[in-house]
């Protein structure tokens, strides 16, 4: 009974001085879009906690109300010291730390506390800079956050530096630290491999830590894709409930450690992987994490996908509000076998198809022993071949203006062959053992790109080329081998700056060839999507999705990558991958991103060319709805036997539907697939079109005028029994 009474009295107490706590001033920081609040709070000892994280509050007064960092909660018990916002190793939070510092003393631990906070308009938004410093060591480290209201996203890494008088070793480095309070947590990730990019795989998170990373080096996302969504009480869905969709911008090692705690909070950390990486700062100089990337959507993954496109373009990708090109890729035409002859005939047939600019891939360069006639030899030296190629890059670019087409070339300038010049004369400008044996990824090393004589080089390959073909109007950018044999001779005893100094290297290169050629577009290849990062993508205009082709499978990876990227990002070419799938279903499935084509035209039937000439022509007239506008991911691949998804210009005026039946099953009931995103007060014409010569639509309402409204909330009979069949509808506002 006493001690009943001590308990009440107690929590009495405490909660008078709660009470008393919430009237004395709060020092806020208020991080806010126009639909998500994030929001810290500096508590007595000034340490910095997050006070809350999700749909943004319209009331400031409802403000004052959320718990303190140090209070009584509403229930009476004490509130642990919980959500620090960086919290730092060695402290009193026992759960994984944002960072780690081993000081010059030797001293593990770190207390950061709050100095003050920087506020900055920025390009569509605002930039708060909030300023943490250790009160027993000179280290600083600043939190930056920047919000693009409009589309809710905000973009967030640290920047550390440090003044103690000999260097210090950094053992944890993520870029930021958000707190996620719900009954259940469900992450949904993104594995990957070749030609398998992209399968979407769900689980809930229960106590303890979950990690996704990779520890590649280069062509990093092989095995495991860089973002993911966590859904909040339910696993996340399209139309609806709340979802955290984040991606970091980092060509090297990243690490995502998801954390349920005793309390059954969540602490998301992404950031540097920090395995073989324990990296030596020296004192005066910065350490920049990667920038992490997220949107808290309220209404489903499909909006935040739009969020995240709508920004993309607007405010991160190389020229995202510019055009895109179309293409014919000579890659899986000719392999390795060309010359002169055979491309130049291959740049007629760009023409002929309709498309703007013939690529040319892999096997252009090296000479002698070293030619590049397979993956064995000649990575490295970019000399053109002067037996294939009499008349070097000039004769091409020629010939593909004589054709009516642009011209683009492939490289894979951060690799090197042991079969090369290059090798012969730099073999120390290799990450390489020097006393284990050398283990291979397709007969290749990596260059090392910390050594700024490598950048250079890595560089003036790019500038080269241009300098002697101004003309050259596309570059895709190959990167085929992770990182298999870490060391460095250029770090000495500092291995463990090798992963980090090696992204940031390459990371300086593409920057500076974006400064110097900002309106040449570029795509980003690892072997297929093994590279599709946000800080990549600031100085390239796109990516290549995989390696695979087969349109069955790009459905999946389509749809995959349609969560963070726009389609104009997002590369897609018609290829002869899975011959049973008829050419129109291959080319309606390229159709949803940045089309192209990679086969020859004489394995195309009349009918055939005239189709694709007719598609090409079509998907250039719906660029302002499929590469500008908006989509709407309609029906999964993942739970139906059919996918689709709809694309509208952001004027409403022009819409899209791509409808596939993939493998249904025999009279299986067929449901109506409604888009969304129209005006549902006008009146749309539809239309199938993509159709084969001498096939007419059996579409139920084909050449009708429908409301808005009609469509969006009745549907249209798009589906049908058949295997790899497809239908493209489009709704034009009368
Ligand atoms: C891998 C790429 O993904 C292919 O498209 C092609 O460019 C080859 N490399 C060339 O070696």
């Amino acid at each position: 009974m006493k001690s009943t009474i001590t308990t009440t009295l107690l929590l009495l107490l405490a909660s008078m001085a709660c009470l008393a706590e919430n009237k004395t001033e709060r020092q806020e920081i208020r991080i806010s879009t126009d639909k998500v609040d994030l929001i810290f709070e500096v508590a007595s000892d000034q340490r910095l906690y997050q006070i809350y994280l999700g749909e943004r509050l319209s009331d400031t007064f409802d403000l004052t109300l959320l718990n303190r960092p140090e209070c009584v909660s509403d229930n009476g018990t004490l509130e642990k010291r919980k959500r620090e916002v960086y919290s730092c190793a060695g402290n009193e939070d026992y759960f994984e730390p944002a960072l780690g510092i081993i000081h010059a003393d030797g001293n593990r631990s770190s207390y950061l506390r709050f100095k003050e906070v920087k506020r900055e308009a920025v390009k569509g938004g605002e930039e708060i800079v909030i300023s943490l410093e250790d009160d027993q060591y000179p280290v600083k480290v600043d939190l930056h956050y920047v919000t693009y209201a409009k589309e809710n996203i905000i973009k967030t890494w640290s920047i550390l530096t440090h003044r103690e008088k000999k260097n210090i070793v950094l053992t944890h480095m993520y870029s930021t630290m958000l707190y996620l309070e719900a009954a259940k947590y469900y992450l949904t990730e993104y594995a990957s491999d070749w030609a398998e990019e992209v399968r979407q795989e769900t689980q809930e998170l229960t106590f303890g830590k979950k990690m996704v990373d990779t520890k590649l080096g280069s062509r990093a996302n092989l095995f495991c894709q860089p973002f993911f969504e966590i859904g909040l009480n339910q696993p996340s869905q399209e139309q609806q409930g709340t979802v955290l969709m984040g991606t970091i911008g980092w060509t090297g090692n990243w690490r995502y450690t998801l954390e349920v705690d005793n309390n059954h909070l969540l602490c998301l950390l992404p950031g540097i992987n920090p395995t073989a990486s324990e990296y030596t700062l020296k004192p005066h100089t910065e350490f920049s994490t990667p920038e992490f990337i997220f949107t808290l959507s309220f209404t489903g993954s499909s909006s935040a996908s739009r969020n995240f496109h709508d920004w993309a373009r607007e405010y991160q990708i190389k020229d995202g509000m510019g055009q895109r090109i179309s293409l014919l890729n000579n890659w899986e035409n000719t392999y390795f076998d060309f010359d002169e002859e055979k491309l130049a005939e291959c740049m007629k047939e760009a023409n002929n198809l309709g498309v703007d600019l013939f690529l040319l891939d892999d096997g252009w360069f090296g000479n002698g022993d070293n030619a590049r006639e397979g993956d064995y030899a000649g990575l490295g030296d970019w000399e053109v071949n002067h037996q294939k190629l009499p008349n070097g890059i000039p004769g091409l670019v020629k010939k593909a203006k004589e054709s009516g087409v642009k011209f683009g070339i492939w490289i894979e300038p951060e690799m090197i062959n042991p079969r090369s010049e290059l090798m012969a004369k730099h073999p120390d400008w290799v990450i390489r053992q020097p006393n284990r044996d050398t283990y291979y990824y397709r007969n290749q090393l990596v260059l090392n790109l910390s050594n700024p004589q490598v950048q250079d080089y890595v560089f003036n390959v790019v500038d080269c080329i241009m300098t002697e073909n101004p003309e050259v109007a596309f570059f895709k950018w190959d990167c085929n081998a992770p990182i298999t044999n870490i060391y460095s001779s250029y770090h000495g005893s500092l291995q463990g700056n090798l992963y980090i100094d090696h992204a940031q290297g390459v990371r300086n290169v593409m920057k500076r060839v974006a400064e110097k050629y900002p309106h040449v577009p570029m795509m980003l290849c690892s072997g297929g999507g093994g590279r599709c990062d946000y800080e990549s993508l600031k100085y390239f205009t796109e990516f290549w999705c995989s390696d695979n082709t087969d349109p069955v499978e790009r459905i999946f990876i389509q749809w995959g990558f349609s969560k963070f990227f726009p389609a104009k990002a997002m590369c897609a070419h018609v290829t002869s991958w899975n011959k049973s799938a008829s050419v129109k279903f291959r080319t309606d499935v390229a159709s949803m991103c940045k089309l192209g084509f990679d086969i020859g035209l004489k394995e195309l039937s009349a009918d055939e060319l005239e189709y694709c000439k007719k598609a090409i022509a079509n998907w250039k007239r719906l660029n302002p709805a499929i590469l500008e506008g908006d989509q709407y991911r309609l029906v999964s691949p993942y739970e139906t036997n059919h996918m689709a998804v709809n694309y509208v210009s952001k004027d409403k005026r022009e819409a899209v539907l791509f409808a596939y039946d993939v493998h249904p099953r025999f009279s299986e009931t067929l449901y109506k697939v409604r888009p969304q995103g129209l005006d549902p007060n006008a009146m749309y014409k539809i239309e199938e079109i993509n159709l084969m010569p001498g096939n007419s639509s059996n579409l139920k309402l084909n050449g009708s005028v429908v409301s808005g409204e009609y469509l969006m909330k009745v549907g249209l009979d798009a589906f049908t029994c058949h295997s790899m069949h497809s239908r493209v509808i489009t709704f034009v506002r009368q």
